[in-house]
């Protein structure tokens, strides 16, 4: 039978101030968030569901997290601690590269700020995991408390667990959060909206329930001769937005801005809205482009974020449904069915009201991506490995398992060009830890199975004459996507070019930390499902 939608209201996650205000001043904070395992109610006719939560008490613990509001250059040391129990209670996978304790007790997490710029001991790096109390550690943990610096340009960014093989049940399990970092002497006068009220963030993933309330994940792998529980992509039909199911939001007759952060481990999201709304598009993943772009639907990866402002006095009705229309897995997958087409419902005031906040015509310019000298050329292909009942095992990145030694070393404070080679079915959204890169153009592989066959045989793009086969279709980036990502989407069967800086703050001063010291970072693809298994390689930066 199915939910009932709009039942339940959206709730605004606690916030929680990453910065202390003395004399006027904003000054650094330190920060104790705890992970907590809990009840949490998604519906109001499901059970309440055992989850996994951050919060500062088990009692405050949310999910999503608490929204963590930072501001510009103003430090956060966060204390994350572990208070999860001896066993998961998701079914994991022993059989691919997983963080498990000597013990066999106790969860695994570690914390990862993404789209943060910051060293890597504080960057939430796979191996560098924890269980409860600190009792066991991963290979590259070196400390308790994390220091983020906040020295980039404002923007939305989000925190998930990273932990070794983990990464998919644990944030299945609801360790998730969102964290803004603010810089109003910058953002004010854009004239955008931007107080609690009209700018809300909107974590949003998918998730399947058992009757008695339990997270639902098939606990029978694909090959399970190979892997017992692996499953190449986690989907589940019920829509959640900010911890409850299809919610529904009141709204004033007037522009809001939402932060709309794709949280889910699998699933790609068209979203559209059913009354001809638009989308005022300001901002992505972290960084706001040059000018606002005005979309009707606009597709989010897993992780991607869309930073849009809502302009409800456009409404003709007084309710919009914003809705969903992306296949899973994305884009040869399965069509919408009725219950994840629908994301949830605004309810829309019929009082007319004066808004003082406006969409600029100018918002924030970066550098431009050609002001950057390259230094290296990359060649990253993607590969899916199947079975004898042609199901996938394993997916790699250049071929190579994750424990390979590490093969991408870039300059501190370089820019390399990327060539991000997709041979396999799926889109696949890449993350590359510290690096914020601009998307350059995307090129169909011409004779894609021949060319596949050489790299299978060979690993090496330029052997198999690369240039000779990317000649096909050539995709032009869309406006709202033209501007620096740290996630960006991957084209089954297409190069996709583009250009990373390492980083983008300060990048051709030295670090205001060592970006070269020893947990490093890694970069992957962030279908979680793909990245536990093992689309994810090791990245150390070198002076
Ligand atoms: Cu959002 Cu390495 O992850
Ligand atoms: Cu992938």
């Amino acid at each position: 039978s199915q939910l009932k939608m709009f039942v339940d209201e959206l709730p605004d996650m606690p916030k929680i101030k990453g910065y202390d205000v003395v004399n006027g001043d904003h000054v650094p904070k330190s920060l104790i968030i705890g992970m907590f395992h809990k009840k949490w109610k998604f519906h109001r006719d499901i059970p309440a569901t055992p989850v996994f939560a951050y919060g500062t008490s088990r009692h405050t613990a949310t999910v999503p997290g608490p929204t963590i509001e930072a501001v510009h250059g103003i430090g956060t040391h966060v204390s994350w601690r572990n208070h999860l129990p001896s066993k998961h209670i998701l079914p994991w996978d022993p059989t691919i590269p997983t963080a498990i304790p000597s013990t066999k007790e106790g969860v695994p997490t570690v914390v990862h700020l993404h789209g943060g710029i910051h060293e890597p001991e504080s960057d939430g790096h796979s191996e560098s995991w924890f269980t409860r109390n600190f009792k066991q550690r991963g290979p590259t943990w070196t400390k308790k408390k994390f220091h983020y610096r906040n020295i980039q340009h404002p923007g939305t960014l989000w925190y998930h667990d990273h932990a070794m093989g983990l990464t998919r049940v644990n944030l299945l399990a609801g360790l998730i959060g969102a964290y803004v970092i603010r810089q109003p002497d910058l953002e004010v006068p854009l004239g955008l909206p931007y107080d609690d009220e009209f700018d809300r963030p909107l974590v949003v993933f998918d998730r399947g329930f058992r009757v008695d309330g339990s997270i639902f994940m098939n606990s029978t792998g694909n090959n399970p001769t190979i892997h017992p529980q692996w499953q190449p992509e986690y989907f589940g039909d019920a829509i959640i937005v900010n911890g409850k199911a299809w919610p529904y939001m009141i709204v004033r007759r007037r522009k809001y801005r939402f932060r709309i952060i794709n949280a889910s481990n699998a699933r790609f999201f068209k979203f559209y809205f059913t009354n001809n709304l638009t989308f005022i598009h300001v901002a992505s993943d972290s960084a706001y482009h040059e000018r606002p772009v005005i979309l009707k639907e606009m597709l989010l990866a897993p992780s991607e974020i869309a930073n849009v402002v809502v302009d409800f006095s456009k409404s003709k009705s007084n309710s919009a449904i914003l809705a969903n229309d992306a296949p899973y897995p994305y884009p040869s997958g399965d069509p919408v069915n009725d219950a994840n087409s629908k994301v949830m419902k605004f309810i829309i005031s019929t009082h007319h009201e004066v808004d003082e906040s406006r969409i600029p015509e100018k918002l924030i310019k970066y550098p431009s991506s050609d002001a950057s000298p390259v230094s290296h050329t990359r060649y990253i292909a993607m590969y899916e490995y199947t079975s004898n009942i042609d199901e996938p095992t394993h997916l790699y990145i250049n071929g190579k398992p994750y424990e390979a030694p590490v093969t991408e070393m870039p300059k501190v404070g370089s820019s390399e060009i990327w060539y991000v080679i997709n041979l396999t079915e799926d889109n696949h959204p890449l993350h590359i830890h510290l690096g914020l890169f601009v998307v350059l153009d995307q090129t169909e592989l011409a004779k894609e199975d021949e060319f596949k066959d050489c790299m299978l045989k060979y690993n090496d793009a330029i052997k198999c004459h690369v240039s000779k086969y990317a000649r096909g279709k050539k995709v032009l980036v869309p406006a709202h996507e033209r501007g620096w990502k740290n996630v960006y989407k991957m084209m089954p069967g297409y190069v996709t070019k583009i250009l990373v800086r390492f980083s983008f703050i300060h990048s051709n001063e030295s670090y205001p930390f060592d970006a070269t010291s020893k947990p490093g970072y890694v970069y992957h693809c962030h279908i979680l499902d793909h990245e536990d298994n093992v689309m994810m390689r090791p990245l150390k930066l070198i002076a």
